[in-house]
């Protein structure tokens, strides 16, 4: 996957209805890739427990952030939400407890109140600053996945090669599509990733094969390795380069 153009963010969505399954490990190594290959890359994080957000903001202030777009009563200047890293090319709009409050789960509710569409001007006007934004959801179909999938080009559903079948993948598809038909035509499911791969359990090779099996083309070749080493680079908000020898052996193909 590329950016469309150097001055057009790629929007992407990471989104699972299970917890657990590498969502934001997922948003973190965009965000090293990104910097590796010297992209401008913002992350918005959309949940509340705020994972991604602690990691690339260890001490600093976590409000106004992205509950500041989803607060009907504001009419926030985007701009004044993004923090620098420290990392020169990615910046975060970040997520806290804050976020609770505005994270209706009354599907009607927010319709009625079009804040589905609470992040799509927003973004829009980002574009033109980054190669690639990327909202890392929290596990469930709330109005922030629901505003991320709104404002995205792309959706990317990390999954672990266990059961597939009880991780939400068809409420995850069924909203993409639903987000398509309505709000959002340019919206694609951009593929399936196997997150914190074992490659030594036959189990694990056996899901992986019945997956591509079932989804084809929109399994990714690339699998995201279970490294306790990748783990530690979230912990310790150390970005990690896949391509390094000796620091990190994946992603690869199993
Ligand atoms: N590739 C990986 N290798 C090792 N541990 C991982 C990997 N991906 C995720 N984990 C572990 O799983 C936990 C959940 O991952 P996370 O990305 O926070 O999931 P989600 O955002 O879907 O809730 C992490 O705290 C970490 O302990
Ligand atoms: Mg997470």
């Amino acid at each position: 996957m590329t950016a469309s153009s150097s001055s057009h963010a790629t929007v992407l969505t990471v989104l699972n209805l299970k917890g657990g399954v590498g969502k934001t490990h997922t948003t973190w190594l965009l965000a090293s890739v990104s910097h590796e290959r010297g992209k401008r890359l913002l992350a918005i994080d959309t949940d509340p427990q705020g994972n991604l957000t602690n990691s690339f903001l260890r001490d600093g202030e976590k409000t106004p952030g992205v509950e500041r777009l989803l607060d009907p009563s504001t009419d926030a200047d985007v701009h004044s939400l993004i923090r620098r890293t420290q990392y020169p090319t990615i910046d975060i709009i970040p997520a806290s407890s804050a976020v609770v409050r505005f994270d209706l789960s009354d599907q009607r509710a927010w319709e009625q109140a079009d804040l589905h569409r609470s992040f799509v001007e927003p973004v829009n006007e980002l574009r033109d600053r980054y190669d690639l934004i990327v909202f890392d959801c929290p596990p469930r179909l709330s109005l922030t996945s629901f505003a991320a999938l709104c404002a995205s080009d792309f959706v990317i559903v990390p999954l672990e090669a266990a059961d597939w079948g009880a991780q939400g993948i068809m409420q995850v598809t069924a909203a993409i599509d639903y987000v398509r038909s309505r709000f959002n035509r340019r919206l694609q499911l951009l593929g399936y990733l196997v997150s914190r791969f074992k490659r030594r359990r036959a189990y694990q090779q056996s899901y992986l094969s019945q997956l591509r099996a079932h989804f084809g083309p929109k399994t990714f070749d690339t699998v995201i390795p279970d490294l306790a080493q990748f783990e530690r680079s979230v912990t310790d908000a150390v970005l990690i380069y896949p391509a390094c020898p000796g620091q990190f052996r994946g992603p690869y193909r199993p």
